[in-house]
């Protein structure tokens, strides 16, 4: 069987993560979140004293962190300078300027290359779940799936996940990040013109996964 590539994209709350994991150890594939990646130097970034409030100060910086990403769906591993950055990477803190710097051309630049050359070296296939990866990281991905949700179901899920976190205030910040995420200049969040469309509000996660499962074999 020939190697396979799959994106997938979408807002915060949809259920990328577990799908893109679940369908990646159901078709024995890499695994690639890009958020992570995103959020590793963000991390960096706010750990070495760079204004994530200042674009210049970014972008010169954006080369310095050597950002390493474990591909096991089972075990996803993300090291900062040697450093397992899995903990840091998920505070609020780092989500809540996460996209300010992603804005950044530069970061973009030096995050994409890392990415595609995880994406080639990927023997058997890979899935890629992030917010540009069918529109401008693999626009030649064998299969692009954007998932959505309902603002509502997003923030129950998200809220799930985060300890004695309030739905209401988890909606504010999922809607602003969306809005900052969509509304940059360099590669918005957006879907590709190509991608297959999944509505995941009134989906279990194993529905989701069987039919983007579906969708893949029929591919390939
Ligand atoms: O998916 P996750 O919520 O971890 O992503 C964190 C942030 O990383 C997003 O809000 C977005 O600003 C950025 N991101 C991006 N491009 C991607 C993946 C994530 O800009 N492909």
């Amino acid at each position: 069987v020939e190697s396979v590539i799959v994106a997938i994209d979408g807002p915060s709350g949809t259920g990328k993560s577990s799908t893109s994991k679940a369908v990646a150890s159901a078709l024995g594939l890499s695994y690639l979140d890009t958020g992570a990646q995103y959020r590793a130097i963000t991390w960096w970034m706010l750990s070495n004293g760079i204004d994530t409030a200042d674009p210049l100060a970014i972008a010169s910086a954006a080369g310095k962190p050597v950002i390493e990403s474990g591909t096991d769906p089972a075990a996803p591993a993300i090291t900062v300078d040697g450093v397992d950055a899995s903990g840091p990477i998920r505070t609020q803190e780092v989500t809540s300027k996460v996209s300010a710097v992603s804005a950044v051309p530069e970061v973009r630049e030096v995050i994409t290359g890392l990415q595609r050359s995880i994406a080639a070296a990927a023997a058997r296939g890979i899935v890629v779940e992030g917010r540009d990866i069918g529109t401008t990281v693999l626009p030649d991905a064998d299969l692009k799936i954007f998932l959505t949700a309902s603002p509502e179901a997003r923030a129950a899920r998200r809220s799930g996940e985060i300890k004695g976190s309030d739905v209401a205030a988890t909606r504010a910040a999922l809607v602003a990040r969306d809005a900052a995420d969509s509304g940059r200049k360099t590669s918005p969040l957006a879907k590709a013109d190509d991608a297959v469309e999944v509505d995941t509000t009134e989906l279990t996660l194993q529905q989701v996964v069987e039919r983007v499962v579906a969708l893949v074999e029929e591919r390939r």
